[in-house]
């Protein structure tokens, strides 16, 4: 059976991913912060749940020590957004330099702590949930300072480790969700859950060795660096 290892999963589109992958017949294994929200409504035989803090390298190591021997799938899903309509004179360096924490190194600190588990004779997919915010080129009207930055570093961790990675039969696709009515995302995004989820997972199964480290919205559109 196929694992699959999500983290920020519960809420938002990281429990959507886990409802996806369960009806998919796949095994999932689930990471939340604090409280396990909608995981406690998605109980399955095939759910594993385990607290995870992406911030905290103590708690990811325990995370990883949990999860299943094989690895077949990881989305690199949790994130913070930074107060998106501050100005230059409002950062707040102290959070930003959370949100650096949390967005881009996070996912660096899961995949190497999950790699041995990911690295085998099959195939594994890496998704690392990035944004249009990360794009220098699409940059038109600023603001989100540490949001850009954290998710732009995120995209050049994942493009900078590719290729050590396709040494070990580990491919990345660096997705964009598109604007979703999360709690992040807010009432007025124009993409719901269920579909940005379903348009990530068919671009995550397109995914080889040869195009890792791409940058893709949802829809499977390339993105602008
Ligand atoms: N929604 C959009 O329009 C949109 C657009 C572009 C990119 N994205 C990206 O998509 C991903 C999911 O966003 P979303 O809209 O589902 O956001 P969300 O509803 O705010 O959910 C964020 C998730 O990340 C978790 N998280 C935050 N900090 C964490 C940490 N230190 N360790 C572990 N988990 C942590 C949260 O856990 P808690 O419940 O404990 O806080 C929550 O489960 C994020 O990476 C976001 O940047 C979203």
């Amino acid at each position: 059976m196929k694992t699959a290892v999500i983290t920020g999963a519960n809420r938002g589109l990281g429990a959507e991913w886990v409802s996806q992958l369960l009806e998919e017949g796949w095994h999932v294994y689930a990471g939340y912060r604090s409280e396990p929200g909608r995981l406690v409504s998605l109980e399955h035989e095939r759910l594993t749940t385990h607290i995870l803090d992406v911030q905290s390298n103590e708690s990811v190591e325990a995370f990883a020590e949990h999860a299943p021997n094989k690895i077949d799938m990881l989305v690199n899903n949790a994130g913070v957004a930074d107060g998106r309509w501050r100005n230059l004179q409002e950062i707040d360096e102290k959070w930003a330099l959370e949100v650096l924490d949390i967005n881009a190194l996070g996912p660096v600190r899961v995949v190497k702590a999950l790699y041995e588990k990911m690295s085998h004779s099959s195939l594994t997919r890496v998704a690392m949930i990035s944004s249009l915010m990360a794009s220098i080129d699409d940059c038109h009207i600023g603001r989100s300072y540490a949001y850009r930055a954290s998710k732009t570093a995120l995209n050049m961790f994942t493009v900078a480790m590719k290729k050590e990675a396709r040494e070990d039969n580990i491919t990345f696709a660096i997705l964009h969700p598109g604007w979703v009515k999360t709690d992040m995302g807010g009432d007025k995004a124009p993409v719901e859950i269920p579909e940005s989820i379903l348009g990530m997972r068919h671009v995550l199964s397109t995914r080889t060795l040869e195009n890792s480290g791409e940058f893709i919205q949802y829809d499977g559109q390339i993105l602008p660096w």
